[in-house]
């Protein structure tokens, strides 16, 4: 197995420290950063939008990985696409038309993923796979982070690892909520080739060890 990307999440920041805390993370390893965008409605709790992270730009070479958990989600990909996103992240169920949503995300240039909450069956994107550069699993429910990673996930990772291989895209298989150097290895084992991890990383004394940690060892 290749080294997973890691992809620190912002949430767990010192958010009165946001430029310091993302140029610390990139110094420490990390390879995207991930914005967690929230809006009161679509999960219970409110974070930041197009500001901050075009704020953040300037002061990172990441790629900007940008998780939606907005509804309506369409109204705002091109702002988030001005700010500076890379990627831009959806859930199926922020909107009715989730292909047009995925065509509108890479009609301005920038790779798309579809998030699965825990209850979403992969059915959901199997036929938009065509138009996804990334699929993440959600193993929290989505709104806050901290949470207890959901072990019932895994097989669906497994599945969607699967589904991935068969259709010859380089799709990327990203994980969000609860990973921790105990539960990277069995997402990584289960065929994740993306972590994300807030507490993990912005908790922890030492972002280059937290981020080698969760990591885990390249082999073969
Ligand atoms: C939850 C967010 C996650 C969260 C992960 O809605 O999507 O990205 O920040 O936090 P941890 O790693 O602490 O579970
Ligand atoms: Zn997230």
């Amino acid at each position: 197995m290749t080294r997973p990307l890691i992809a620190p999440s912002l949430l767990a920041a010192d958010f009165a420290r946001l430029a310091e805390e993302t140029r610390a993370v990139e110094a420490a390893g990390a390879d995207w950063l991930h914005m967690d965008v929230m809006d009161g409605h679509f999960v219970p709790n409110i974070s930041f939008g197009p500001l901050v992270i075009k704020a953040l730009k300037r002061h990172t070479n990441m790629p900007m990985d940008v998780h939606l958990m907005i509804a309506p989600a369409d109204p705002y990909i091109t702002a988030f696409a001005e700010a500076g996103a890379d990627h831009i992240s959806v859930h199926p169920e922020s909107g009715p038309h989730l292909h047009r949503t995925l065509q509108s995300i890479r009609a301005l240039g920038k790779k798309a993923g579809v998030v699965l909450n825990p209850a979403t069956p992969i059915e959901a994107i199997t036929y938009v796979l065509d138009l996804i550069d990334i699929i993440m699993v959600m193993t929290v429910n989505p709104g806050f982070g901290g949470q207890s990673f959901i072990a019932s996930q895994l097989p669906k990772i497994a599945a969607l690892r699967q589904m991935i291989d068969s259709s010859g895209r380089p799709i990327i298989l990203q994980i969000d909520g609860g990973i921790t150097p105990v539960t990277a290895p069995a997402a990584r084992a289960a065929g994740a080739t993306c972590l994300i991890a807030g507490t993990a990383i912005f908790a922890a004394p030492d972002y280059a060890a937290a981020i080698a940690a969760i990591a885990g060892p390249a082999t073969g």
